[in-house]
């Protein structure tokens, strides 16, 4: 049995990885921190073998950095930060980080980092709700970090949206589009899943990208 904690328990993704924790077999939902639940991070770190963190983009490094320090996993879903900066850390942890856990996000960036080789010209337009922090989009930014040439981003933040991203590529005469859509939360869970069971035997950390997993 895996013993997960998950950081931003209170926060809409925390909350969905909480309940698919609980409905796992194979792992136990050991605690959960999130100042809106009157619980530290560093208070929880003793009780767990892997933390999932869904937080706030100023806070994903200073938490990965301190499960790296304690000997516990850890698994990033927060967007908006830097992974490069935890090059070097040691401690025993290991940092797995997703911009996107839904395999067809997965599917799209990889579609669209291979149509970019042979269409001229390429721009991605990511569509959130509009409590979402940070702009553009963990997904955004790292599917066009895939694709050849520059890549502008366009972000709309609407009520009604989750997380949606369209990849429109133009060439002489035509244009391709790659759309990804999710429409519930719960299109994060099993890649979540996935890496709570696979970051404790990672050869490489931080490791970026759930198509490294699958
Ligand atoms: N990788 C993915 O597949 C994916 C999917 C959806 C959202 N996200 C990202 O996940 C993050 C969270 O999104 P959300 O919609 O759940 O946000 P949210 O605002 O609903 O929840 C964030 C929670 O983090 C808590 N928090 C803040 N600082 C903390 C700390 N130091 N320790 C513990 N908890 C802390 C807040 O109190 C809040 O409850 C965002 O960065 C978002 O972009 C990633």
């Amino acid at each position: 049995m895996i013993r997960v904690g998950v950081a931003g328990a209170a926060g809409r993704m925390g909350q969905a990885v909480c309940a698919a924790v609980e409905a796992a077999d194979d792992l136990v939902l050991a605690a959960r921190a999130d100042p809106a639940l009157g619980v530290e991070l560093a208070d929880i770190l003793g009780d767990v073998d892997v933390v999932v963190d869904f937080t706030v983009p100023e806070t994903a490094l200073d938490n990965a950095r301190a499960c790296v320090r304690a000997g516990v996993h850890v698994v990033v879903g927060t967007t908006g930060w830097d992974p490069a900066q935890l090059t070097g850390e040691s401690g025993g942890g290991n940092v797995f980080v997703a911009p996107n856990f839904a395999i067809g996000a997965v599917l799209m960036m990889q579609f669209a980092a291979q149509a970019s080789k042979y269409m001229t010209k390429a721009e991605i337009i990511e569509l959130h709700h509009d409590r979402k922090v940070d702009a553009p989009s963990g997904t955004a930014a790292r599917t066009a970090a895939l694709m050849d040439g520059e890549v502008p981003i366009h972000s709309v933040r609407l009520p009604g949206l989750v997380a949606h991203q369209e990849v429109i590529l133009g060439d002489v005469g035509q244009t391709l589009t790659i759309r990804h859509d999710s429409t519930d939360r719960t299109s994060f869970m099993p890649g979540v899943l996935l890496a709570i069971r696979r970051v404790g035997s990672l050869t490489e950390s931080p490791l970026v990208g759930l198509e490294h997993l699958l």
